[in-house]
């Protein structure tokens, strides 16, 4: 696990990121197929609360696989469905489908697909595109990363929780917890969409810090790679 955000200043440094992150799409290029223009947001279908597997068999059901196919973009409304579980809204109040300390909603989930990079809003349960260019293999260390679908991943924006007076050390906790939900989520969300899913622990950090534009002190806590 690495802890090089816990560092003094973090707070500012992650406010800073983040503006660079709304900004707007920076760091290392990657030709692309052409694409929506950075910052375009792509409202996903907001899923009912019916249809599907029911938890148990959805349960049953669940399990690590990495034989993907290679496709490279999932229908609008399964990825509606699956970000949704990861960490959407569920409630007027703007609460989500997964606990967060404190309902700091502080996990962000990425999403790289065969055209680009996107940044999932619970809110709107929409995307924003950052950037274009398929950087799913730069999402992780073996090969199937690059025949997933997409590739989520798990970044924890540390200066929410810190604004909140919670030590670092609780937030690097909390940010791990809250992207297991997420990612549990996610898999019974595959599991009743017949998709396969896999978490992944690992990454190459530099690159994909550099891929995401990652603002300086969010720290990526887990990946996760979905597909047929
Ligand atoms: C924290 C964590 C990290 C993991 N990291 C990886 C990984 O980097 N690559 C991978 O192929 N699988 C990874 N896995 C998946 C496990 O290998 C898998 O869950 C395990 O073999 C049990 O299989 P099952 O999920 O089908 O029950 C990870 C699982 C967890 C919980």
């Amino acid at each position: 696990m690495e802890h090089k955000w816990l560092g003094a200043g973090l707070v500012a440094m992650g406010v800073v990121g983040l503006c660079t992150l709304l900004a707007g799409p920076g760091g290392a290029e990657r030709t692309a197929p052409a694409g929506p223009e950075a910052g375009v947001v792509r409202v996903l279908p907001f899923p009912g609360h019916d249809g599907g597997m029911g938890v148990y068999e959805a349960l049953a059901m669940r399990r690590a696989s990495r034989d993907f196919d290679g496709g490279e973009s999932l229908p609008d409304e399964v990825l509606g469905r699956i970000l949704w579980a990861a960490a959407g809204v569920n409630r007027d109040d703007g609460r989500l489908t997964i606990p967060t300390a404190l309902d700091s909603r502080d996990l962000r989930v990425f999403v790289l697909d065969g055209k680009g990079i996107w940044l999932y809003l619970p809110e709107k349960n929409a995307l924003r595109f950052l950037k274009a260019g398929d950087w799913r293999a730069a999402s992780g260390k073996q090969g199937f990363a690059g025949e997933a679908t997409v590739n989520l991943v798990y970044a924890v924006d540390p200066s929410v929780q810190a604004g909140k007076g919670v030590p670092l050390e609780a937030i690097a906790r909390n940010g791990a917890f809250e992207a297991g939900c997420a990612a549990q989520g996610v898999a019974l969300a595959c599991a009743s969409e017949g998709l396969k899913n896999v978490v992944r622990g690992s990454w190459p950090a530099e690159e994909l810090a550099a891929a995401l534009d990652l603002p300086g002190g969010w720290w990526i806590v887990m990946a996760q790679s979905v597909g047929k």
